[in-house]
């Protein structure tokens, strides 16, 4: 009954995601711009980080419209990253959310200018002119989370250690830093923008943290896995594109059957945390930790 009650949840969320952004990301930016952020933004993508927000903000009651931009926010500077990640700089990728990625179908310079336009939106969904929905104090609080995970010490910064790693043996301590920054970072940023939309106790928001942090480098684990157990037409993305950029990744380093434990382990983690929160309605971000290595693309 709780499985069934949290798919209608997901996908009723997911819609409710996938019509805010329909509306926030423009059709009539210049020169093509738009079609390019559509194109990377919209109809595709699990929306794993949007449904954590929501998930964490309704375990703290928190507001709904802060809620639902917080998660669009989240998920435009995901789908940036994603177009940047793909870029032939970058992993070289062809193969995305089941689609030909941005550079392939619109060119490498609009690509670059859509990942940019997407993260720079995804700041104007969260500093709306109407401060009702959003009291000013929450817009800077949800931009300071977002911008700290984004940066320089998160996915930006681990998206360079990542580049710089390629065909360097890792150790473990050294692969779970970069794993931290590139995705556990915003993973993490996720959970607590949903907290800060309600009024969550230090010890609750600490314990929130927790779980953030421990899912955040679950899902990058899993991700490693699925590169190598999963084909590309599930994935829809590139199977095996790890090995192919002679990438160090928890496979590589631990191996299959040890990273598989790892990812349980973190997962058990999540779990732990979640309970020390001692929130009452925090079904969903279980349900979704499990998801997160449970998943099969
Ligand atoms: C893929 O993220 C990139 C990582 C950070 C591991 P997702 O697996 O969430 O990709 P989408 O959003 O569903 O396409
Ligand atoms: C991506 O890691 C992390 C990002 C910040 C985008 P990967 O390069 O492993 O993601 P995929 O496998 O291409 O989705
Ligand atoms: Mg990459
Ligand atoms: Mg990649
Ligand atoms: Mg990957």
């Amino acid at each position: 009954m709780k499985l069934a009650e949290f798919d209608t949840w997901m996908r009723s969320e997911a819609d409710a995601v996938e019509s805010a952004l329909q509306a926030w990301v423009p059709v009539d930016a210049p020169a093509g711009l738009g079609l390019a952020m559509r194109y990377g933004m919209l109809d595709g993508g699990k929306r794993v980080r949007p449904l954590l927000v929501l998930a964490a903000a309704q375990a703290v009651h928190g507001l709904r419209e802060a809620a639902m931009r917080a998660a669009c926010a989240v998920e435009l500077i995901h789908a940036y990253s994603l177009v940047h990640d793909d870029m032939p700089c970058m992993d070289n990728d062809v193969l995305r959310r089941g689609k030909p990625t941005v550079h392939v179908q619109y060119g490498e310079a609009q690509a670059m200018l859509a990942g940019d336009a997407m993260q720079a939106l995804a700041f104007e969904v969260l500093t709306p002119d109407d401060s009702a929905a959003m009291p000013s104090a929450l817009q800077a609080r949800l931009c300071s989370l977002l911008a700290r995970s984004a940066g320089h010490a998160g996915m930006a910064g681990g998206q360079a250690i990542d580049l710089a790693s390629i065909g360097r043996p890792l150790d473990e301590h050294a692969l779970r830093d970069m794993h931290h920054r590139k995705t556990g970072a915003l993973l993490q940023a996720s959970v607590l923008m949903g907290a800060a939309c309600g009024n969550a106790s230090a010890a609750q928001w600490a314990a929130l943290a927790d779980y953030g942090d421990a899912l955040g480098l679950a899902f990058q684990v899993v991700d490693d896995i699925l590169d190598v157990t999963q084909a590309s037409a599930t994935l829809g993305k590139t199977a095996g594109k790890d090995l192919d950029n002679n990438k160090p990744t928890y496979v590589t380093v631990l191996g299959l059957d040890a990273a598989r434990r790892h990812a349980t382990e973190l997962r058990d983690k999540a779990q732990s945390a979640l309970a020390r929160s001692g929130l009452p309605d925090a079904a969903w971000l279980s349900l979704l930790a499990d998801k997160v290595v449970e998943r099969e693309s």
